[in-house]
Formats: C-alpha cells, structure tokens, sequence
C-alpha cells in the first residue's frame, strides 16, 4: 500500500512541478526529511504519512549546470527492452 500510495503522489508532485515552472515557479521535490519535525512543525497528525515535500518559489540563482539525461533510446524501447522506438 505504502508503495502505491506513494507512486501515485509522485505522479501528481510531478505534474505540479511541470505546471508550476509553466508559471515561472521552481520546485525541489525532497524524500529525505525528519518526518516527525515536519509534522509538528505543520501540526500534521500523527495518522497521516508524509511521504514527499514540494518547496515551491523564485530559484535566487541557477542551482547548477544542467546534468544532462540518458539518451532516449537508452531509457525508451519499443515493444520489447531493447528494441529501439521509431519516433
Ligand atoms: C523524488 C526526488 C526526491 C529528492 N529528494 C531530495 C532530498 O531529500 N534532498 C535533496 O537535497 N534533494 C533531493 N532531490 C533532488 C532535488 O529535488 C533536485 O531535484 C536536485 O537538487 C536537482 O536535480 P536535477 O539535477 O535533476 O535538476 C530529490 C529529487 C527527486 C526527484
């Protein structure tokens, strides 16, 4: 269940971080938190899990060079892995 659940928020954080920067709005997605401290300091009850924080805002500067991403025809297959995808 833990694993669904948080499968299906990060489809949603995803979507808001797209649409935000669509607004000029940078975000941070962040998995690693004192999950307790982040309750008590939103007055989150004890019987609701927080399993992500979006921080959204005015990035003051660039954050770094842009990494890169792995090719598509390394990510994306067709059919079967391996295959390459005829776009
Ligand atoms: C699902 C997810 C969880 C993340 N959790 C953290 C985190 O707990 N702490 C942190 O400093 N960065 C975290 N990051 C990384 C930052 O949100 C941010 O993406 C990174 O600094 C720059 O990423 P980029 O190189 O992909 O642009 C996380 C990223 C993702 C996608």
């Amino acid at each position: 269940m833990e694993a669904w659940v948080n499968r299906h928020v990060m489809l949603a954080v995803a979507h808001l971080m797209i649409v935000a920067k669509s607004f000029g709005v940078d975000s941070c997605p962040m998995e690693g938190f004192a999950g307790d401290q982040i309750k008590a300091a939103f007055g989150i009850p004890e019987t609701v899990d927080v399993c992500c924080l979006l921080p959204l805002g005015y990035a003051a500067e660039p954050s770094k060079a842009y990494g890169g991403r792995f090719p598509l025809e390394q990510v994306f297959f067709s059919n079967e892995y391996g295959q390459p995808l005829q776009l």
